[in-house]
């Protein structure tokens, strides 16, 4: 699956409509005191699978006790603009290349 840099900008405005209560709006969850919620910005230090794929499981079916799944609320166009948002602020191998 190839993301685009556009999707990443889209998937960013449902980001923070959706994920920032937990996950901060930076991603890295510092700030958050009530959940203990992933880094989305350091992959390495998850638990439930960093690929593209893994990432869209765990938005659409849940990760965890805490983390909620959103299939109810997010259909998989959105999510998948969210994936390219996630893959956007990790690591820089793993960015969207396109335009
Ligand atoms: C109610 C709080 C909450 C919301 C809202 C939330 N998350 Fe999470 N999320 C968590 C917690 C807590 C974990 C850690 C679960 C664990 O490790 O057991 C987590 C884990 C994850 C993981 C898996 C990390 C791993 O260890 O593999 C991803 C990816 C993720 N969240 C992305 C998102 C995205 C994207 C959104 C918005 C669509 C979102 N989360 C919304 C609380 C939340």
């Amino acid at each position: 699956m190839a993301f685009s840099k556009a999707a990443a900008v889209v998937g960013k405005s449902h980001y923070l409509i959706n994920c920032q209560q937990c996950h901060d709006a930076d991603g890295r969850a510092l700030a958050n005191i009530d959940y203990i919620a992933a880094d989305l910005t350091a992959p390495g230090s998850w638990y439930y699978g960093s690929s593209a794929l893994h990432i869209y499981s765990s938005i659409k079916f849940g990760a965890g006790l805490e983390m909620p799944p959103f299939k109810a609320e997010l259909s998989d166009e959105v999510i998948w603009q969210i994936v390219a948002h996630v893959l956007n602020i990790g690591p820089r191998a793993s960015r969207p290349q396109q335009k």
